[in-house]
């Protein structure tokens, strides 16, 4: 574990290179960098950037399990760095740290243990199949748009409870808002500023508005239900809750919290079914073995299945830490206020871990009952890991359970989609494109008619 310490700095190996140079090449081709530098040095490594200043680059499953474990007085999740809370407000579990975001955790975690997840799973299923009805058979088209408004759907009924009219204005308005927010955490804090009602930050501010405007009735309407003591869902928790001085959160915090879980689960959620697609529709011999599996009614090759997507194509690059002592990290001595980086993908790269780490392979996790914590690290760790781990499994197994049962992907041999970054999320760059059949049409068994050979990767 990560302890303080009052010995030398000890630094991993630094990058010898004017910090604006590093900076440049950081911006432009992050993943080429660490790639080369984690060669070079293995699990860490030091960079010199602006704006973060000295930061470490981790990628040892054993460092991982230091910073995760630490306490919160030595390394923390810095909240000016992460521009989330500051899209989301000082309201979202995102700019919370110490106590405040403790209590917070307590609060919403139960709604998201996977022993709830029983009862979200016919919701799930009916969003999938209400999407589905309208693929177009036999032409391509791009799945991550509908896994979008899918899980969109799943998350604004797991955390709003019954369909209700507002959450309808709510599936219209939220995705715009959301694909703007990703945007505007790629640019400089300069250019997020509100310059109006056409610049990007002031039609930000206007979408917020609107969101805000649907969450003051949702809220009004569960504060005048005769039942509301007894219901269950996040909205109604977070209505409930009373700090220890027996005061309500505002109105505002709350939006600001719900705001977080729908745009944090529906981003990500969806990346990763698209990249189920995309990796299914290059491993042919996979795809029947799931579809054999779905019509026998088991779920093991499904579950490595999806472990091994979220290995291989990370939804997220990375988590951010910022120590708040002089710490002992391994062999390192990290001085106070040095930004750590914890890389994902890197993690999920290693060949020491992951043996022929690059090819994509499910059955490496064939028996296990859960990938080793600390090397495998979608959801990150230690007290900020991901609140929605549970969710978004169950959606990925119910929605690839659902598509495989009622279609079938044509498989293709076209080379493996390129990595697009959209400020949170990286999703296939040409958005997961798929070929289906409904598995009752004659017409598909054209897509069985010449099979082809997985992929390497
Ligand atoms: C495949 C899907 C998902 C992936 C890959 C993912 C990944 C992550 C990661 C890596 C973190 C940790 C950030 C950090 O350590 O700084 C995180 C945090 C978080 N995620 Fe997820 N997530 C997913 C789905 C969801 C869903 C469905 C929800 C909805 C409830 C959600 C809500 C959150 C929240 C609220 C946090 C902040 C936790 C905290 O700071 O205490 N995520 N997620």
């Amino acid at each position: 574990m990560a302890t303080a310490t009052t010995e030398p700095i000890r630094l991993p190996p630094r990058l010898r290179m004017p910090k604006l140079v590093q900076g440049i090449v950081w911006l432009a081709a992050k993943r080429e960098m660490f790639g080369a530098l984690s060669r070079r040095w293995g699990g860490a490594f030091t960079l010199n950037l602006p704006v973060m200043g000295q930061t470490v680059i981790v990628s040892d499953p054993d460092l991982y399990r230091d910073v995760y474990s630490a306490s919160t007085d030595l390394i923390e999740r810095p909240t000016d760095l992460l521009t989330l809370g500051e899209l989301f407000g000082p309201g979202s579990t995102f700019s919370m740290v110490g106590a405040q975001h403790l209590a917070r955790r307590r609060l919403l975690t139960p709604s998201f243990r996977a022993k709830r997840m029983g009862s979200y799973e016919a919701l799930v299923e009916d969003e999938v199949l209400r999407e589905i009805a309208n693929w177009p058979e036999g032409q391509e088209f791009e799945t991550h748009e509908p896994m979008l408004r899918l899980t969109l759907g799943a998350i604004l009924r797991a955390v709003f409870g019954a369909e209700k009219a507002e959450l309808d204005e709510l599936r219209v308005l939220l995705p715009p808002l959301i694909a703007l927010g990703c945007k505007l955490i790629m640019v400089p804090p300069i250019v997020r500023r509100d310059y109006g009602p056409r610049s990007p930050g002031g039609r930000y501010l206007e979408y917020r508005r609107r969101f805000d405007a649907v969450i003051d009735s949702l809220i009004a309407e569960a504060r005048a239900d005769p039942a509301f003591e007894e219901r269950t869902e996040v909205l109604a928790l977070l209505l409930r809750e009373r700090d220890e001085n027996g005061e309500p959160i505002p109105d505002r915090h709350i939006a600001d919290e719900l705001l977080t879980l729908v745009a944090s689960g529906h981003e990500t959620t969806s990346a990763g079914l698209a990249w189920t697609v995309e990796r299914l529709r290059r491993h042919p011999s996979l795809l029947s073995r799931l579809t054999d599996e779905v019509d026998a009614g088991g779920s093991e090759l499904r579950q490595t299945t999806i472990w091994e997507v979220l290995r291989t194509r990370s939804v997220l690059e990375g988590t951010t830490r910022r120590t708040k002592k002089r710490i002992r990290l391994g062999d390192w001595v990290i001085p106070e206020n040095t930004v750590v980086i914890l890389s994902i993908r890197m993690a999920h790269a290693s060949e020491e871990t992951f043996p022929d780490a690059a090819s994509f392979n499910p059955d490496r996790f064939a028996g296990v009952s859960a990938p080793k914590p600390f090397s495998w690290i979608p959801f990150g760790g230690g007290v900020n890991r991901c609140i929605g781990a549970a969710l978004a499994n169950m959606e990925m197994d119910v929605t690839l359970r659902t598509l495989l049962r009622e279609l079938r992907f044509a498989p293709t041999d076209a080379p493996g989609e390129r990595r697009h970054w959209r400020g949170v999320a990286t999703v296939p760059r040409r958005g997961g494109r798929a070929v289906v059949y409904r598995r009752t049409s004659k017409v598909s068994s054209d897509a069985d008619a010449a099979p082809l050979a997985d992929h390497a990767s």
